[in-house]
């Protein structure tokens, strides 16, 4: 067995997977999904392999849990560094937390987030000790145990989006040049346009706010939680990447106001906007921003590899 397996790693040489403790190059393997619903049939395989480093790969063999749609993987919970930050994977994820798993013959790609909520954190826990036959009374006080959640890469949400921000800005700016009443409308024509040239093939993009301007910007529903969790947490500025149903994904993107902005979604504005603005939007909400506040999400949503 073990020269086997030194054999096999010789054959190797770091460009395939990690075999038992050690550790390997870049996996191979299918691409799997964005989008997993549930990990359920994963049940069977006792470990997954763990990629990180994406300049030179390192694989490992871990540990881990599915509970719905979130996969969990451990650092070390009874042998190894009782430091987590010691493992080289760990220290990795930390430097960089775009990982690639390989769970059965298919590979995803992922950013590991480390789970700091209390609850989560205990959910998952006993969900590893259960299914690796830990007893709980018997957990090292001594050992730090963290558990990271891997989570679907923003990369797609990114690119739809990229493309509709971009014509938003060149809308504005062009309507800037000849002064803001003139952009008012520019805005109130192009904006709606731009995202119906974005929204097609199963995929529809947007913006919207907690305080809109225009009352056809409300949020879809998937979005509307979304947005609350937002408004309800300030410091909370990441994009997340969501499961809207089977075979479709959401990503949302906070927008943040800016200086630019406060012309027509300030506190002091000049008569003439307010005018303006007035008499297209009786019930306009989206005004006495101050730079740095939230302004409302971009918003995606598509097909998965699953619904195409
Ligand atoms: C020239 C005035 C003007 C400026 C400058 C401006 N906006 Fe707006 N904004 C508008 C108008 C008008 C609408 C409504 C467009 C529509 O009818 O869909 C709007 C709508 C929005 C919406 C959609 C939600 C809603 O309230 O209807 C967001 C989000 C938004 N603006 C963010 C920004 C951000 C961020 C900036 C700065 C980068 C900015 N705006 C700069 C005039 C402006």
């Amino acid at each position: 067995m073990q020269l086997s397996t030194l054999a096999l790693l010789a054959l190797c040489a770091l460009a395939c997977g990690p075999v038992g403790p050690f550790p390997g190059g870049r996996l191979g393997g299918a691409p799997g999904p964005d989008d997993v619903r549930s990990w359920e049939f994963a049940e069977d395989e006792d470990q997954i392999q763990v990629e990180t480093r994406p300049e030179d790969p390192h694989s490992v063999n871990t540990w881990f849990v599915g509970l719905g749609s979130d996969l969990y993987v451990p650092t070390s919970m009874i042998l190894g560094p009782k430091d987590p930050s010691e493992r080289s994977w760990v220290a990795h994820v930390l430097a960089d937390p775009e990982v690639r798993i390989r769970v059965g013959d298919l590979v995803y790609e992922r950013i590991a987030t480390r789970v700091e909520d209390p609850d989560e954190y205990a959910a998952a826990r006993r969900a590893l000790e259960q299914r690796y036959d830990l007893d709980p009374a018997e957990r090292d006080a001594s050992r730090e145990v963290w558990i990271f959640r891997m989570d679907p890469r923003p990369a797609r949400g990114v690119a739809l989006l990229a493309p509709f921000k971009k014509e938003l800005q060149t809308a504005l700016r062009e309507g800037m040049a000849q002064g803001i009443p003139e952009a008012i409308t520019a805005c109130r024509v192009r904006a709606p346009e731009i995202a119906r040239t974005h929204s097609q093939d199963g995929v529809r993009v947007g913006r919207t706010s907690h305080r809109l301007r225009n009352p056809a910007n409300a949020p879809p529903a998937w979005v509307a939680p979304l947005l609350a969790a937002y408004v309800a947490d300030p410091s909370a500025r990441a994009a997340k990447t969501v499961t809207i149903d089977d075979g479709r994904a959401g990503y949302v993107e906070p927008i943040v106001a800016q200086g630019l902005c406060l012309a027509c979604h300030g506190s002091a504005l000049a008569p003439e906007v307010s005018a303006r603005i007035g008499e297209l939007y009786p019930d306009d909400q989206a005004v006495g921003f101050a730079s740095g506040d939230l302004r409302g999400l971009f918003w995606v949503e598509y097909p998965t590899a699953r619904g195409r």
